[in-house]
């Protein structure tokens, strides 16, 4: 056992019994921050059982579906939804009292074939394709109802391209933006208690941020229920700088949503949006520096996480340990990468260490 159950310890601890070693973490990360926020983690099928299980139950108090939820998984053909592994996700989380996010019910990728297209193979109309996303969010969040506390309803709508509000994807060719209001009335209605989120990347640069603030700001003002922000933190070591992280909690929060980081991780390289290939210059250990630099990036965003704790509701590692991460392969395949803060034996690695001493 890697922490004490029902442990009163608080935040202010001692020194001596926050230092992990190998394999012993005095505590969890959730005991650390149990005054704070939540502390999850993305799981799939694979890591409900043996070691990854167990680390899991150790150190997180709230676990999202990195795959089982989105809809091309969970909703493979029109008239058949598959719940096999997002209902075991689920029951992980009831029997080891943990909160569960639920990941994402309207999204440009990981979409079902059939979603766009008719019997005949023609792009389906508008009145067509919100009813098929009426259907669709309204029987899973209703399948999770009273246990999933808080949806991504919608997932990335915003574009890359500074000149532009909202993606082209086929979501916004056929319905406009009409979709986003939709997708959050339709989640609204299936469970009204449910915490409903608009959930993006790159959401710390500026122009983006903008972009991001004025969607958020008009949904806000037409009165659609949304009620926070998700904050993916895919980040490296160079970003986000100080200054851009609380520019983006202060300005969301600004519009009274609430924020929660979904899907932290943060690379040892650069972003290289462009890249698919692993070159033969690449350098893919985890240095020294690269540890130094992580742990640093690491120590500041929890320092700042822990500064505005009044508004938000949650912190979720995209992942459990260095041993697999979707960064392995992308955006350059078979790069090894280093984002979390277990290490492939899952241990803490020292930036563990940076985020629980405070
Ligand atoms: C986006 C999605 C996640 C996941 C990551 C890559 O951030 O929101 O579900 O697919 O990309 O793992």
């Amino acid at each position: 056992m890697l922490f004490e159950k029902g442990s009163s310890q608080s935040a202010a601890q001692s020194t001596a019994d926050k230092q992990p070693t190998a394999g012993n973490t005095a505590k969890g990360l959730k005991d650390y921050y149990a005054a704070y926020f939540p502390i999850g983690t993305a799981v799939s099928m694979r890591s409900l059982t043996g070691p990854d299980a167990q680390l899991i139950i150790e150190q997180f108090n709230s676990i999202t579906p990195e795959n089982a939820m989105k809809m091309g998984p969970i909703h493979p053909e029109e008239n058949r939804y598959n719940w096999a592994t997002a209902d075991s996700i689920v029951s992980f989380a009831q029997k080891h009292g943990m909160k569960v996010r639920g990941h994402a019910l309207c999204w440009h990728e990981q979409t079902p074939r059939w979603l766009f297209k008719d019997s005949a193979g023609n792009t389906v109309s508008k009145e067509v394709l919100l009813n098929r996303l009426k259907e669709h969010i309204t029987t899973v969040v209703n399948r999770y109802k009273g246990k999933i506390y808080a949806w991504d309803v919608v997932n990335e709508a915003v574009d890359d391209d500074n000149s532009r509000l909202l993606r082209n994807s086929l979501w916004y060719q056929i319905c406009g933006e009409d979709f986003i209001i939709k997708a959050f009335e339709y989640a609204h209605a299936a469970d009204p208690n449910a915490i409903l989120f608009y959930n993006d990347y790159n959401t710390e640069r500026p122009q983006k941020r903008e972009r991001i603030y004025q969607l958020l700001k008009k949904l806000v003002d037409a009165k659609v229920p949304i009620h926070g922000v998700g904050l993916q933190a895919h980040w490296s070591l160079t970003e986000p700088a100080e200054n851009e992280l609380r520019m983006a909690i202060e300005k969301y929060s600004s519009l009274g949503l609430k924020i929660q980081f979904t899907e932290l991780d943060i690379s040892v390289y650069p972003w290289e949006k462009n890249r698919r290939q692993k070159l033969p210059t690449d350098v893919d250990t985890f240095t020294p520096e690269r540890e130094q630099q992580q742990l640093e990036q690491y120590k500041k965003v929890f320092a700042i996480f822990r500064d505005y704790k009044n508004v938000i509701t949650g912190v979720t590692c995209w992942g459990i340990s260095d041993r697999y991460t979707w960064l392995d392969t992308y955006p350059v395949a078979g790069r090894k990468n280093y984002p979390l803060l277990f290490d492939q034996d899952r241990l803490p690695k020292k930036a563990f260490n940076a985020v629980v001493t405070f």
